[in-house]
């Protein structure tokens, strides 16, 4: 039976080793209970989900995110961003987008059952939050069209890398190589946990 009280005790066991509040926003814990009832691993971890608050808070406009899982990575960025802000997030799988929608109904997140690409409808972007195994799907070009000017990218699920040019298994990580050196943007490799990292490339 999950409950609230083993839902925050996996958001602590993820800021293990971290200074950080324990206290988790409502909108997180409802999302996280969500993902232990499914069993889904693939969650933003609580690391960079203080961090997506922490952006999101800066921004105006709309928020997007590509990919919603079970809402762990809207309610943080709901949870940081301005009450004018919109956050709009589109998930392909039926079955979390619909329990998601539910779950956020009341929330002011806007959930949408699609492929991302359809969020282009709702462009331009301050922040686009994505994985990195999505952004590998989706050409830079279109997600660049998509950001506003000063608008930012978040790119999550990195292998931090100590080197330059950054490895992947083994080989050069040509995703992370490209946002990284792309003179539009000012961009950075933050490692947020010890096999974390998240790329950050602000649109000048
Ligand atoms: C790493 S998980 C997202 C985690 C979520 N952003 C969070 O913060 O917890 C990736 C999600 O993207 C969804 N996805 C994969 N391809 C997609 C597509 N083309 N359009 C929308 N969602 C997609 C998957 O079903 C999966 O739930």
């Amino acid at each position: 039976m999950v409950d609230a009280v083993s839902t925050e005790q996996t958001a602590r066991d993820h800021t293990a080793g971290m200074s950080a509040p324990p206290e988790l926003p409502e909108l997180v814990l409802r999302a996280l209970r969500m993902s232990l009832q499914r069993g889904y691993v693939q969650a933003s971890r609580t690391e960079t989900g203080r961090l997506l608050a922490t952006l999101a808070a800066t921004r105006t406009g709309t928020i997007a995110e590509c990919g919603t899982g079970c809402g762990v990575g809207a309610a943080w960025l709901r949870s940081g961003a301005p009450k004018a802000t919109r956050v709009v997030t589109a998930e392909v799988d039926p079955g979390l987008a619909h329990g998601v929608m539910d779950m956020f109904a009341d929330d002011d997140i806007d959930v949408i059952h699609a492929d991302w690409r359809t969020l282009a409808a709702h462009a331009p972007f301050s922040l686009i939050f994505m994985d990195a195994a999505s952004a590998r799907d989706w050409p830079r070009e279109e997600v660049t069209a998509l950001l506003d000017e000063g608008g930012m990218l978040v790119l999550d699920d990195f292998v931090p890398c100590a080197s330059w040019p950054p490895l992947r298994g083994g080989r050069v990580d040509d995703l992370r190589v490209a946002w990284l050196s792309d003179d539009r943007f000012t961009s950075v490799d933050v490692m947020v946990a010890e096999d974390t990292s998240v790329l950050i490339a602000v649109r000048r």
